[in-house]
């Protein structure tokens, strides 16, 4: 009987990794199936959108400004944020995990939602071309 029960366990456990192993698989197709798109990403980041006063249009371009080789300005701190085109400043989207923060939280802010892998492919296509 003893014996009977380890054999399962590991018939338990390797179908987890069978599963695990797929579904990671998933994920990556569904990444490469992205295509990016410039013109439908500059067209989301001059977009505005409406938020609770006191900010009733948002757009990303209320902090980064209108003229991306130029610094920006943080709409509700002030602070300057260094100018978004690579071709200005080389560490931009150098850094994947940084780039995500900010997605999330500057997608939410903005948007007033996520941006969806679509959205975020667009727009770092239309930033980087800059
Ligand atoms: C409320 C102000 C604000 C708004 C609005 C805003 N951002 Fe930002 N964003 C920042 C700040 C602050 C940083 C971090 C400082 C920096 O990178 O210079 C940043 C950084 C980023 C980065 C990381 C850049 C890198 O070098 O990795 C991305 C990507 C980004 N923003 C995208 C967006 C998008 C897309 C929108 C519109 C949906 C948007 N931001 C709107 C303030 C804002």
């Amino acid at each position: 009987m003893k014996k009977k029960m380890s054999l399962l366990k590991i018939q338990f456990f390797g179908l987890l990794v069978v599963l695990s192993t797929s579904l990671s698989a998933n994920t990556i197709e569904n990444k490469v199936n992205v295509i990016a798109d410039i013109q439908r990403g500059q067209l989301l980041w001059k977009k505005s959108y409406k938020g609770i006063p006191p900010y009733e249009q948002r757009s990303c371009q209320s902090c980064h400004g209108k003229d991306l080789s130029q610094v920006g300005h943080h709409i509700k701190t002030k602070r300057v944020i260094k100018a978004m085109a690579p071709s200005v400043n080389s560490q931009r989207f150098s850094n994947p995990r940084k780039v995500a923060k900010w997605f999330l939280r500057n997608c939410k802010w903005t948007m007033g939602k996520e941006c969806t892998v679509q959205e975020k492919a667009d727009i770092l296509a239309y930033l980087k071309s800059l």
